[in-house]
C-alpha cells in the first residue's frame, strides 16, 4: 500500500512536470531574427551548380554559403525572377518576390518552438491550391546531407520534379541526391496549411509528408493582414525521418511560404541558415 502510494504521487509529479515543460514560451520575450525570403523561379541545384549559368557556382565549391552572399539582397532577387526578368519562364502576375519574415525560437527540456510572422503580400493569382491560402512548411537537417550547410533546401530542388518547366510527370516530388534515411541523410519536413493541416514528414529520395512522431502542435491565424504560425516540436522527434535535436547543437534550417493559394515551385523561399539550441548559429533558440 505505501509502496502504491509513492509510485502514484512520483507519477503526480512527473505528469506536472511535463505540463509545465509544454508551455508555450512567452514570445514578446524572444527576440526576433528577419529573414527575407525570395521567390526562387527555375533555380534548381543544377543550374546553381553550373558555372556558366551561376556566378555564385565557383564560390560554392569552394565552401561559400548562399547566404554569404546573397542574404542581403533576397528581395531584389526574388523580385528580378517573380518578374520573369530571369529565370522565370512564365511568370505569375501579382506574385510577391519577396516576403520579409520574422523568425523566432525557443526551446526546453523537452520541445523547440518556433514561430514565423508576417504581413500578407499583395496577390490575385490563380488559385492553384483554391484549399490553402497559404502553407509554411519548416525543413530541419543534422550536419550530415552533402553541402547542406551551404545550400539549405536548395539539395531537394531539382531540375526534374513537378511543376518544373517541361516536367509532364506530376507525381515526381522533391528529393535529395544520395539519400540514406539510416544514415541520417535527408531532411526533417513539417508542415502547416491554413486550411487547418498539418505535416510531420521528410525528404530522402522522395518527400513523403506524414508519418513523423516530432511535430506536436502546428497552429497559424491571420490578424488584420499579419499572419502567425507557430511549431511545437519534440527535441527526440522518435518517427521515421525525425532527426533527434539535443541542447548544445545547432541544425541546418530553411522554411518556405506558399502564399496566395499557390503550390509546388511557386513558393518564396528561404536561403540556408542555422538553428542553434545553446549553440551558436544565425537563429538562436532562447533557452525556456
Ligand atoms: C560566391 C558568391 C555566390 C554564392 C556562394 C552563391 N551565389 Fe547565387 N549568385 C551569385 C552571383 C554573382 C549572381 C548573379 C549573376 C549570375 O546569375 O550568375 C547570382 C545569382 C543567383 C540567382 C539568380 C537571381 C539573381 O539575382 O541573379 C539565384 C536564384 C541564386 N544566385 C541563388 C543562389 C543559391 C540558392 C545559392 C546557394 C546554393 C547561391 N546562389 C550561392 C553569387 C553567389
Amino acid at each position: 500500500m505505501r509502496k502504491l502510494m509513492t509510485i502514484s504521487a512520483t507519477g503526480l509529479l512527473l505528469g506536472l512536470s511535463a505540463s509545465a515543460a509544454l508551455a508555450a514560451p512567452d514570445w514578446s520575450k524572444v527576440p526576433a531574427k528577419e529573414i527575407t525570403l525570395l521567390y526562387p523561379g527555375v533555380s534548381p541545384i543544377e543550374w546553381i551548380m553550373t558555372g556558366t549559368e551561376h556566378g555564385g557556382a565557383r564560390g560554392i565549391k569552394k565552401g561559400e554559403t548562399c547566404a554569404g552572399c546573397h542574404d542581403e539582397e533576397t528581395a531584389d532577387m526574388g523580385q528580378k525572377m517573380a518578374s520573369g526578368q530571369k529565370i522565370e519562364p512564365s511568370p505569375i502576375k501579382g506574385k510577391a518576390g519577396s516576403i520579409p519574415v520574422s523568425v523566432q525560437a525557443a526551446y526546453d527540456a523537452a520541445n523547440v518552438y518556433l514561430r514565423f510572422s508576417w504581413k500578407q503580400p499583395a496577390g490575385g493569382a490563380a488559385k492553384l491550391d483554391p484549399d490553402n491560402q497559404v502553407k509554411l512548411a519548416v525543413m530541419l537537417e543534422d550536419n550530415k546531407v552533402d553541402r547542406a550547410g551551404q545550400s539549405g533546401c536548395w539539395e531537394t530542388c531539382h531540375k526534374d520534379v513537378r511543376t518544373m518547366p517541361g516536367v509532364t510527370d506530376d507525381k515526381k516530388t522533391k528529393y535529395v541526391a544520395g539519400a540514406d534515411l539510416k544514415a541520417g541523410k535527408y531532411y526533417d519536413l513539417m508542415q502547416w496549411t491554413s486550411k487547418g493541416a498539418k505535416h510531420d514528414g521528410y525528404v530522402a529520395d522522395k518527400r513523403v509528408m506524414d508519418g513523423g512522431k516530432a511535430l506536436i502542435d502546428a497552429k497559424g491565424e491571420k490578424k488584420g493582414d499579419q499572419w502567425t504560425v507557430t511549431f511545437t516540436r519534440k527535441l527526440a522527434g522518435g518517427g521515421e525521418g525525425d532527426i533527434a535535436m539535443a541542447a548544445g547543437k545547432a541544425y541546418n534550417f530553411g522554411f518556405a511560404i506558399h502564399d496566395d493559394f499557390s503550390k509546388g515551385r511557386y513558393h518564396q523561399v528561404s536561403l540556408g541558415y542555422t538553428l542553434g539550441l545553446g549553440a551558436e548559429a544565425d537563429i538562436k533558440a532562447m533557452k525556456q
